[in-house]
């Protein structure tokens, strides 16, 4: 397998990880519309189900496989033959077909999960790599819990599924609980001392429980991992997913890291909001890149240094990411150049005295409005009507 190193591969597991969240079901009309849209965007892999779970979601999984043609459609197994089966047939329209199945690899999963030994699961996993090879050529495995597992362990069960056939290798802190350079460490591991790790990609999957997911996942690719996994908008069960807008913004912002994604970013807020509207989950304001205030200046000192340059304080151009632009928030934090600039925008230039004069009317008028509309600023311009 030849791959460009520096080549990040972008997984989307909206529709499956993203989707058990209780209160965002999708049907599989909606379904399919966000698995085209997710194509538009440029996702590498759309994870579209997990196919033994209800007949729902094998349908959507057929759908999805006939809907899009670009991205590889991945459909999730547990290391069962019967979970396999039905992914292989959910998956038989996709052009690109997936299977991703895999087993728990935590010294805690093993023993009080499945109530078995290393050496059980060990094989358990090979062996359904190795049937799920009878379907499909391409045969991603995820180690659950790798986050928690003994190291030497999940190298031995990672080598032996590379050998059983895996082309990628996904290693899940499923309960969000690495630290960043812990996670990171691990990955650097595998890939110096799995001896056919080269025949694999390494996947990260991270989970957001201690609000690390995102940076966990980077630590990920810093350390060789070259697919991420995540969901837009970081939507998942409990704390979430890691976000793939997140991710996707910081290898961009940070081209020192020399690694690429085919993701189209000017599509990214649309796809949020879409997201967000069908899943009834809304985006809280303050969320990186998509949040309504992500791109919003409101404190007098920030607005004055981003009107001067806008560089002073964005480190990302909203344009970027499919925000029409950045905006100034008036409020009682606000300074002259932020009132200025909006008055102007409005068609009214002032002179200095006039300014200070609208300026003092201004600071009561937002001491006493939460919101200041375009209305509010023109009262303070525009003379009454004397009667
Ligand atoms: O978090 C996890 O471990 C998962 C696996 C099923 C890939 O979602
Ligand atoms: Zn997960």
């Amino acid at each position: 397998m030849l791959h460009n190193p520096n080549r990040v591969y972008v997984f989307d597991t909206t529709l499956r990880d993203g989707e058990q969240v209780p209160g965002c079901q999708l049907t599989t009309p909606e379904k399919i519309e966000i698995a085209r849209e997710l194509e538009a965007l440029g996702v590498d892999i759309i994870e579209a189900g997990f196919p033994v779970s209800s007949p729902g979601d094998f349908q959507s999984v057929v759908e999805i496989s006939k809907a899009v043609k670009e991205p590889t459609v991945c459909a999730l197994t547990r290391a069962h033959k019967g979970d396999i089966d039905a992914a292989a047939e959910a998956l038989q329209y996709a052009k690109h077909p997936r299977i991703h199945t895999g087993i728990g690899a935590s010294d805690m999963h093993i023993k009080h999960k499945f109530n078995s030994t290393r050496e059980e699961i060990l094989a358990r996993g090979v062996d359904a790599v190795k049937y799920a090879k009878k379907f499909v050529e391409d045969v991603e495995f995820y180690a659950e819990d790798a986050g928690r597992a003994d190291i030497e362990f999940l190298a031995r069960m990672i080598e032996a599924v590379i050998a059983a056939g895996a082309t990628v290798v996904n290693i899940p802190d499923t309960n969000g609980y690495c630290l960043p350079d812990t996670y990171g460490s691990k990955i650097r591991f595998l890939k110096e001392n799995v001896k056919n790790i080269d025949q694999a990609i390494i996947s990260v999957h991270c989970h957001n429980d201690l609000g690390l997911a995102t940076a966990n996942s980077v630590a990920g690719l810093q350390n060789g991992a070259r697919q991420f996994e995540g969901t837009i908008n970081g939507i998942g069960e409990r704390a979430g997913n890691t976000s793939i807008e997140e991710v996707v913004m910081i290898l961009k912002t940070h081209q020192q890291l020399n690694l690429h994604t085919n993701i189209r970013t000017q599509s990214i807020y649309e796809l949020s909001r879409i997201i967000s509207t069908q899943m009834r989950m809304p985006v809280q304001p303050n969320k990186a890149i998509v949040g309504s205030n992500a791109f919003a200046h409101s404190s007098g000192i920030h607005q004055d240094g981003f009107l001067k340059n806008r560089e002073n304080y964005e480190i990302i151009r909203p344009e970027d990411v499919g925000v029409p632009s950045a905006s100034i928030v008036l409020t009682a934090r606000s300074g002259r150049h932020a009132l200025n600039f909006h008055l102007d925008r409005l068609g009214h230039r002032l002179e200095k005295p006039e300014l200070d004069i609208a300026y003092k009317s201004f600071l009561v008028l937002a001491d006493n409005k939460l919101n200041i509309n375009d209305d509010d600023l023109l009262s303070l311009v525009v003379p009454r009507m004397v009667k």
